[in-house]
């Protein structure tokens, strides 16, 4: 036994013998601490809130499902596990961990406080710790599912407002909505920006008649609308559009069961990704996904054929 152990141990019994009472004393300390802990967490609460997501979209196929990094290392234990033995990650292990916390004053029963003289409890619990850190980083770094999209925040902007008016209780997008109204997925085809702003500010001066309410939009509300309806799909496509497609893109992609396998099936792309979206993957595809195997074709097609092309897919709905 080491010197400093004999003095640790000198000192232990000595404040055993002076000892104070767990209450007031004890628990006074505890509380201390409590309230601290409380101001600083009402104080950054206030101060900085907790930021939300997205709204959520049921439909949308490009999420990246990620759990707060303190959940981070049961996401990462889960993908150890095949299907149907997710339970044994999800329940079992982190029961017997918790078990194994409540039984630890009835497993160790040694007498001595000091980590050196319970080499067995420090080095499972060291080991734990480790395990967890592990996990953590393992999951903190694990490559997202799908490429990470950075939306145009005022389509978002108008996608919210969207809902919010409820327009799909008279429209469809997408082939969801009511029938009041006419189909909205390639509306910027039909109508410019401005007559879509001056449909906004009074439907029935452009469509006298018209039973679509005036809804008395700000301005950066409707421009947020028209963003919106112009990201989802854009318009109609030449007969040019599907020539290019099976050209340029075929070999790897099929639509309705013509062309390659070599890329993703494209059939119903349209209702995955937005317009924009499919645009800058064809122009760029390594700025949106970086482990892209696919070429980019800003040197091939003109800017006009792209935006041909990338209306015909937002189309595949
Ligand atoms: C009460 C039903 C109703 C609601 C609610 C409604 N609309 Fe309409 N909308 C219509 C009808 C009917 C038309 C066709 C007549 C017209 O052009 O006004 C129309 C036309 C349109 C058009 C022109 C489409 C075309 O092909 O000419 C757009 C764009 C549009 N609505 C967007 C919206 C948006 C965005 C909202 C939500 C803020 C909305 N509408 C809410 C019924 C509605
Ligand atoms: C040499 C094969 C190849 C060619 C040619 C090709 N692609 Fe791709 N494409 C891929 C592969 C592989 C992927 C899967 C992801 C990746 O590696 O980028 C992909 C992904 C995509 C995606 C993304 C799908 C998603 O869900 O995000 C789009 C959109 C796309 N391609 C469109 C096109 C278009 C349009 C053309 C023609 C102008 C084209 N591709 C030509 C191989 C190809």
């Amino acid at each position: 036994m080491t010197d400093w152990h004999a003095a640790y141990r000198e000192r232990y019994k000595k404040l055993k013998e002076t000892g104070k009472p767990f209450f007031p004393h004890v628990v006074f300390k505890d509380a201390l601490v409590a309230a601290a802990l409380l101001a600083a967490l009402s104080w950054l609460a206030w101060r900085y809130g907790a930021g939300l997501e997205e709204l959520a979209d049921p439909t949308d196929t490009t999420y990246n499902p990620r759990p707060e990094w303190y959940f981070l290392f049961l996401f990462q234990a889960l993908k150890f596990f095949p299907g149907q033995l997710e339970a044994v990650a999800a329940i079992l292990l982190p029961g017997l961990f918790l078990a194994a916390l409540a039984l630890l004053p009835f497993l160790d029963r040694g007498p001595a406080r000091h980590p050196a003289d319970r080499p067995w409890t420090t080095l499972a619990g060291l080991g734990a710790i480790a395990g967890f850190a592990a996990l953590t980083w393992a999951g903190y770094t694990s490559p997202m599912t799908n490429p990470i999209v950075e939306r145009d925040p005022v389509a978002l902007e108008g996608e919210r407002l969207y809902r919010k008016l409820n327009c799909n209780y008279c429209h469809t997008l997408g082939g969801r909505g009511g029938k009041l109204g006419p189909n909205l997925d390639a509306v910027l085809g039909l109508h410019d920006e401005a007559w879509l702003t001056k449909h906004f500010r009074d439907p029935q001066a452009l469509s006298p008649g018209s039973p679509m309410p005036k809804l008395n939009l700000l301005d950066d509300e409707i421009r947020a609308l028209v963003a919106y309806l112009g990201a989802l799909g854009g318009g109609p496509y030449s007969a040019e559009a599907p020539k290019l497609f099976a050209e340029h893109c075929a070999a790897c992609h099929a639509v309705k069961g013509k062309g390659g396998d070599s890329g993703p099936d494209l059939t119903l792309i349209g209702s995955a990704r937005d317009k924009i979206y499919l645009r800058r993957y064809v122009v760029d595809p390594s700025k949106l996904n970086p482990s892209s195997s696919m070429p980019g074709f800003a040197d091939q097609l003109t800017d006009s054929q792209i935006e041909d092309l990338t209306r015909y897919l937002a189309s595949l709905r």
